[in-house]
């Protein structure tokens, strides 16, 4: 039967199509790109009364808050009036994500030189990353069309949280990752919620070669973030985000780059917000990646995006060490759209924004850190000003790579030539765990010596 609600256009060449001539690899059979859920009764030339009526949504979604309905309980699926993608709503598969929390960062905020500064915190999703917003919807889609199989390629927290609403659903989940490259919280998380979980001698780039070959050869379906049902679930941490703010946007919105569909899922967000009289205006969106993994900073840089060469991607962010995103061009698209920019920043940043977003009790990992170190740049070339309201989409929870935390309060993590001129501020930041003896007087000589510093 045929979707009423949605069409698929393509965003290169903008032919629009049924789902149902969607391929297995989410690729246009056209021109190669990828395809963005378009919803036909919001354009131009349909009667007005078929748009939805921005007032009544916003009640309905705050209404919904307090049901004890499955849906209304997923801080995604009560935005459903954007996002019309399923035929019956008893397919939803939801673990009850999003409703994520917004946090003020009073400390880094004076630190750093900006007046407002908040934290939007998806690594509080039940798997512990953003990735859950956008998983319940793809997935939601793939149990309504009756797959017995999911897949993908991932630096670890796709294949968390697909392996997980899976799980949910009754269905089977194969997992491909890159051997060495993931942190072990994720990889856990994949074996726990039952995947198959393979580790291809390769890097990320690689599995999706490999998962390319594979879709198109078993009946299994795709949930990497080419697959578009996934951008319209990472839309709504945009939508809380307004919420939370009255329905006033923030100046700025500062999210993390590595395959780019989240970027360009916020964007979308923003631009259907404001096309449907949500909100007045949009943030600026900008993108920031590690330097060893930056192709979208240096296709900005030599080719004003309009050409992406891929990189041997190289982090210890490894959630973002991705060196071919496919969503590059919708990427280009929103920051161009929004005013926003693209920024890099090295191990040493990432790994000091890490440790003062843990320091205000928050945490997160090292591939969300990013946002802060890039905040920070921008504010140095004066392209956000100290009187804005920024927000950082934290993109995962600081659980995730411990392994990651340990070695930098260790002071193993950074190579000296790293450190650069951050080596002060990094020592200020470091707390190391300390091993004594079972004594109370070496306990407190260790308490006086801290509370002296
Ligand atoms: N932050 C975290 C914690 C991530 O896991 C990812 C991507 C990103 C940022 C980048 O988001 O790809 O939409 O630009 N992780 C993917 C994965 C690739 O497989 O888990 P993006």
């Amino acid at each position: 039967m045929e979707n009423p609600g949605h069409q698929l256009r393509c965003t290169g060449c903008a032919r629009v199509i049924e789902q149902r001539e969607l391929k297995e690899n989410f690729r246009c059979a056209e021109c190669g790109d990828l395809y963005e859920v378009v919803y036909p009764s919001w354009s131009a030339g349909m009667a007005e009364i078929r748009k939805p009526n921005a007032s009544a949504m916003r009640w309905l979604w705050k209404e919904r808050c307090c049901s004890n309905a499955e849906a209304d309980q997923s801080g995604v699926w009560r935005f459903r009036e954007m996002l019309h993608i399923l035929q019956d709503e008893a397919n939803i598969v939801s673990l009850r994500e999003g409703n994520t929390p917004l946090y003020q960062l009073r400390k880094v905020a004076e630190s750093t030189g900006i007046e407002q500064l908040f934290a939007k915190h998806q690594g509080m999703n039940p798997t512990g990353s953003f990735k859950d917003a956008g998983m319940t919807t793809a997935l939601s889609v793939a149990h309504e069309l009756g797959f017995d199989w999911v897949a993908c390629a991932s630096t670890g927290n796709t294949s968390a949280a697909m392996a997980a609403y899976a799980a949910r659903a009754g269905m089977r989940s194969l997992v491909l990752i890159p051997e060495g490259k993931i942190a072990w919280g994720k990889l856990s998380q994949a074996m726990d919620y039952g995947a198959l979980t393979l580790q291809l001698r390769t890097d990320f780039d690689g599995c999706v070669r490999v998962l390319s070959e594979v879709v198109k050869r078993a009946p299994v379906y795709l949930l990497n973030s080419v697959n578009p049902y996934r951008l319209e679930g990472q839309k709504t941490p945009a939508l809380e985000i307004a919420e939370a703010f009255d329905w006033e946007v923030p100046d700025h919105l500062i999210v993390p780059g590595g395959n780019l569909a989240n970027s360009s899922a916020l964007g979308k967000a923003f631009l259907e917000m404001k096309h449907l009289g949500l909100t007045a205006k949009l943030p600026r969106i900008s993108v920031i990646q590690a330097e060893g993994a930056n192709p979208l900073y240096r296709s900005l840089q030599e080719s004003g995006g309009k050409t992406l060469q891929p990189v041997e991607a190289q982090t210890r962010a490894s959630a973002i060490r991705i060196g071919n995103p496919a969503s590059w061009k919708k990427a280009v698209r929103v920051i161009q759209q929004t005013g926003g920019y693209c920024e890099q920043v090295s191990e040493a940043e990432i790994a000091l924004a890490k440790a003062e977003i843990g320091a205000e009790g928050i945490g997160c990992e090292p591939a969300s850190a990013v946002t802060l170190a890039g905040l920070k740049k921008l504010l140095q070339r004066g392209k956000v000003q100290s009187g804005e309201r920024a927000v950082l989409l934290l993109t995962g929870h600081t659980l995730k790579d411990s392994d990651y935390t340990i070695a930098y309060h260790r002071g193993d993590l950074l190579k000296a030539d790293e450190i650069d001129g951050l080596h002060a501020e990094i020592e200020v930041t470091r707390r190391n765990a300390v091993e004594l003896d079972a004594s109370a007087d070496q306990v407190l000589h260790e308490l006086e010596r801290a509370a002296a510093r």
